[in-house]
Formats: C-alpha cells, sequence, structure tokens
C-alpha cells in the first residue's frame, strides 16, 4: 500500500505530476491538495483504470490534514511559478510562505513520509521544511529531498541530442551536481560520453543550456508560466524511485538536493572534496526503504568541472541560509 500526496496539485506541474503517479500501480491512493479545484482534478483522474483510489481536498475542514493522514510519500509543487518580468524574489518569498506552512501540516499529519519538495527555489525551500521538521522534533534528514530530477532529465536529453539519436536519451545518465540553481553537470562522467573531439566551445553552450534549460521555456510560454509537463515528468520519476526502492529494489542512485547529514560518512567526505562546510548539495544518492543510504562524491571530474562547482558554492551558501533564517524569523 502507497498513499502519495500531492500539495499543489492543481496547478501547472501539480495537474500532469498527479495523472502520472495516477498511472503507477504501485501506488493505491492517491491525495490531492490545493486551496483551488482539487474536487474537479480528483474526478477526473478518479476514472482512471489505475489502481489508486483519488481524493480530492481544499483547505477547509481541515483538508490539508486530511490529504496528509498516512502519507508515505509527499511531492510539493505548489507555489508561484516565475514569469518574465516579474520579480523573481517576489515570487521566492511567496514560495518560502507557502512551503512552510505546508511543512507545518506534514510535520504534524505525516512527519515520517518522504518529503519531495519542487517548490523554487529548492535550494531554500528544503532546508525550510527541514528547519520546519526540527521545530516539531520530527527531522529525519535521510527523508527530505529537493527534486533536481529536471536538469538530470534536460542533459540526458541534450546529450542524446548532440549524439544525433534521441532514442538514447532514456538510457544517457549524466550526474547533476551543486544545487538547482548553480547546477553543474559533470558531462565528462556521462554514460555515453560526447563525440570526440568535443570543442570546449561547444561543452560550454552544453553546459549552458542544461543550466538555463528552464529560460527557454519560460521564453517560449511568453508569459504563461515555466516548465510544467517536462517537470511533472521529471518528478515523477525521482518519485518512482523512492516507491521502489521503498518496496525494497536495491542499487537506486538518483542525483538530488539533500542534507548532508543524511548520511554521515559519504557527506563529510563530500564537504571535504568541496573544500566547504555546507549543510546541503545536490549529488548522486542511493536510496532505500528509509530514504537516502548513502551520498556519493563527486569522483573524477575535468578542471572545467571543478571551476563551476567551486563557482556555485557561496550563492548555494546564501540560498541555504535564507532558507534557514526565514524559518527562523517565522513565529
Ligand atoms: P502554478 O501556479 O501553475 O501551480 C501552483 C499551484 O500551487 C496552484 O494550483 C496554486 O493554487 C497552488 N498553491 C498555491 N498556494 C498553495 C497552498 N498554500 N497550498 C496548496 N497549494 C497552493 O505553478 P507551477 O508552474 O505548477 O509551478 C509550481 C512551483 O514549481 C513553482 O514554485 C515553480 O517555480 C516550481 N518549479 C520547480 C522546478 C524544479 O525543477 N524544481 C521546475 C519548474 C517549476
Amino acid at each position: 500500500m502507497v498513499k502519495a500526496v500531492v500539495l499543489g496539485a492543481a496547478g501547472g506541474i501539480g495537474q500532469p505530476l498527479s495523472l502520472l503517479l495516477k498511472t503507477n500501480p504501485l501506488v493505491t491512493e492517491l491525495s490531492l491538495y490545493d486551496i483551488v479545484n482539487t474536487p474537479g482534478v480528483a474526478a477526473d483522474l478518479s476514472h482512471i483504470s489505475t489502481p489508486a483510489k483519488v481524493v480530492g481536498y481544499l483547505p477547509p475542514d481541515d483538508g490539508l490534514k486530511k490529504a496528509l493522514t498516512g502519507a508515505d510519500i509527499v511531492v510539493i509543487p505548489a507555489g508561484v511559478p516565475r514569469k518574465p518580468g516579474k520579480s523573481i524574489l517576489n515570487a521566492q518569498v511567496i514560495n518560502a510562505g507557502i512551503v512552510r506552512d505546508l511543512a507545518t501540516g506534514i510535520a504534524t499529519a505525516a512527519p515520517k513520509a518522504f518529503v519531495l519538495v519542487i517548490s523554487n527555489p529548492v535550494n531554500s525551500t528544503v532546508p525550510i521544511v527541514a528547519e520546519v521538521f526540527k521545530k516539531h522534533g520530527v527531522f529525519d534528514p535521510k527523508k527530505i529531498f529537493g527534486v533536481t530530477t529536471l536538469d538530470v532529465v534536460r542533459a540526458s536529453t541534450f546529450v542524446s541530442e548532440i549524439l544525433g539519436d534521441l532514442s538514447l536519451a532514456p538510457k544517457v545518465v549524466v550526474p547533476v551536481v551543486g544545487g538547482h540553481s548553480g547546477i553543474v553537470p559533470l558531462l565528462s562522467q556521462s554514460s555515453h560520453p560526447l563525440p570526440s573531439g568535443f570543442a570546449q566551445e561547444s561543452l560550454d553552450k552544453l553546459t549552458n543550456r542544461i543550466q538555463f534549460g528552464g529560460d527557454e521555456v519560460v521564453k517560449a510560454k511568453d508569459g504563461a508560466g515555466s516548465a510544467t509537463l517536462s517537470m511533472a515528468y521529471a518528478g515523477v520519476e525521482f518519485a518512482n524511485k523512492i516507491i521502489r526502492a521503498v518496496k525494497g529494489e536495491k542499487g537506486i542512485i538518483a542525483p538530488t538536493f539533500v542534507n548532508l547529514a543524511a548520511d554521515k560518512e559519504g557527506g563529510e567526505a563530500l564537504k571535504k572534496e568541496l573544500g566547504t562546510d555546507l549543510d546541503y548539495f545536490s549529488a548522486p544518492v542511493e536510496l532505500g526503504p528509509e530514504g537516502v543510504v548513502s551520498i556519493k562524491a563527486l569522483g573524477k571530474i575535468t578542471d572545467f568541472e571543478a571551476g563551476l562547482v567551486k563557482a556555485a558554492i557561496p550563492e548555494l551558501q546564501t540560498n541555504i541560509e535564507k532558507g534557514v533564517t526565514f524559518v527562523g524569523a517565522s513565529k
């Protein structure tokens, strides 16, 4: 039995993400929460002939608590997306408050659930969830994840495009590390190497495209929001990995933004490798029934990649501190 909950389920990401979760036969209950429209989304999805029972909840009558009770896995795409011409900072503050309040709901109604944070800025919203859980005495770093899978998915797709064969896209694995913003694709470790003689200029371009892939979508949507469909796909890729790991499948590895205390030994080794004292980082993580089993080292990377990692650290540190301070300053 797996109960999956989507918070922000009526949104641009929330709806296709809920649809994809409904297609996972391992999910037996799908609980949809949003401040609007969940009864309609739930009624629609409930007609799909897969095992999950679908129920929609709204805020009145303890809707959040009811949605979360008994949850095994909670995915959070609630918030406001960035829009061209609108201040990103404004969206960030709104999202910080939304995520803090939802995290409070999870900490009280489903403290043992796996929490998958999609709402941006992930580098701050993940520390926000962690700090709220600490306040409630239920913090387990092994179970809180920032979803960076869209960066991973984009890397696989763009590399396969360069290799001239999109059918490779599902098989190409590129570790993506750093933060979500502050993304560093380790293309030198791609399961499918780039063509020999791939010029540095082309490598710069490809790296930049993976780092700023979101901008392509924001621009093409021309005011209608940011990535939703590809994000829903990526979110469910990651959620399904968690569900498979919980069911006992071994050796599942995925890059994700985690608190490095989730694996003391691996976390400390990574900090040493990075030469910093960051509390959070996005790195390939092995998943198991209790969440994080181990955090992987970066391993052999090129000078170019090492430079990108180094450059990402100060902003990452600031983002993390912002999240921690935000909760500290909240009553
Ligand atoms: P959207 O505006 O279409 O949907 C957001 C949904 O959240 C809406 O249905 C809204 O009613 C709901 N919501 C707002 N306040 C809520 C609350 N307190 N409780 C429950 N639900 C609430 O936005 P979209 O495009 O789905 O994006 C959602 C978030 O995902 C944004 O923060 C965006 O920046 C982020 N995102 C993250 C990515 C990643 O790679 N991690 C990629 C793309 C977007």
